[in-house]
């Protein structure tokens, strides 16, 4: 972890900005082995290795232990196999990876965040488009997995690197960290889909984009045999798209189903809470009124004799249904406001 980088990080649990132990050892302004301090949440986090550990036993419980587990135990074998996950397809592997990569429309001096970054297939890709000025964080629950991916980036001296342990449920980074973030094949393992993927729009600047994928037969292959294939072999595969967990913030959302049309891609624009419409605009024709005053300016209704009358007298006045209305309504209610006076 570089010294100046520091300021980023934060505590998964209180959100707190995290104080460095007097303790750590610094080489060539990085630490590489220390304790970080989240004074007010009374946590350590330790730093071996340059890598920083944030999963606390709090996590573990959370869910984070299977997958940390299972991914640990499969590390030394999953670049041997991982050609698969595109081959059944008969897909090609590195243009599939570019395919994805490229929607974050990177330019050399972003920092970006790879959100289950696992050995590193993608991270070598994406270290390769930045500079000096730029960054690549490698984010997984695997330590195991991450010491490959360091392996196979040890070389990388166009950009630099940084590694954490922790889970894509409580990113230990600062809101608006980033200017991208990419997630491959992890979303499916997320213990909360929902705060996985809030947590991924938090740290990335408005402006921004986001890139993730994950495994899943869509609704018009469900009921096919290539379907059906899939989803025996793995039901993850028929697990749902998580488009009610797309976060508010989330502008010109896009999604597509590559790799064998069975595992779907979201990228995004992170915007800034929700989109703003011009809704007071007036609206042309009989109904009339904005899209404000049909939402909020409702009232109880009337009966079905008042109702035809008051067409009726609409269409002899010349004006929108809605301008009719609220000018009588606004013109009694003023009346009888000023007469209580
Ligand atoms: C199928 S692998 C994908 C690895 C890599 N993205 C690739 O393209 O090869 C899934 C990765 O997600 C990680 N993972 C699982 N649960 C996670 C979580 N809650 N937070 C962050 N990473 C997680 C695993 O440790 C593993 O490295």
């Amino acid at each position: 972890m570089k010294i100046e980088n520091l300021e980023k990080y934060r505590c998964p649990l209180s959100g707190e900005k995290l104080v460095l132990d007097k303790s750590s050892k610094i080489e060539d302004n990085k630490v590489v082995e220390g304790i970080l301090l989240a004074v007010k949440a009374n946590k350590k986090y330790f730093i071996r290795e340059g890598c920083v550990d944030f999963i606390t036993p709090e996590q573990e419980i959370k869910g984070a232990a299977f997958a940390r587990q299972y991914y640990s135990e499969i590390a030394k074998t999953y670049d041997e196999n991982v050609h698969i996950t595109f081959e059944l397809y008969k897909e090609n592997e590195l243009d599939i990876r570019n395919r994805m990569i490229n929607l974050l429309e990177l330019k050399s001096n972003f920092k970006v965040l790879e959100v289950s970054a696992g050995t590193g297939q993608d991270s070598q890709i994406i270290a390769s488009k930045l500079n000096k000025e730029g960054g690549l964080w490698l984010l997984d629950i695997s330590p195991d997995m991450l010491a490959y991916n360091m392996q196979k980036l040890k070389n990388v001296t166009n950009t630099s690197t940084e590694y954490v342990v922790a889970s894509a449920c409580a990113i230990p980074f600062s809101d608006n960290s980033f200017d991208a973030l990419y997630c491959f094949a992890g979303v499916g393992h997320f213990p909360d889909i929902a705060k996985g993927l809030s947590e991924m729009a938090r740290v990335v600047k408005a402006g921004g984009k986001v890139v993730f994928s994950e495994k899943n037969v869509p609704e018009w292959l469900r009921e096919t045999e290539y379907g059906k294939v899939c989803i025996n072999n793995n039901p993850m595969f028929a697990d749902p798209v998580p488009l009610k967990y797309i976060p508010v913030e989330a502008r010109n959302v896009g999604v597509r189903w590559i790799n064998g049309n069975v595992h779907y891609v979201f990228d995004y624009t992170v915007g800034e809470g929700e989109p703003q419409g011009n809704f007071d605009m007036e609206i042309p024709g009989e109904r009339g009124g904005s899209f404000n005053s049909r939402y909020y300016g409702k009232l109880e209704g009337v009966s079905k004799e008042t109702k035809k009358k008051a067409i009726q007298a609409q269409k002899l006045s010349g004006k929108s249904m809605h301008k009719w209305l609220d000018e009588i309504i606004s013109k009694e209610a003023e009346i009888l406001i000023n007469r209580g006076k």
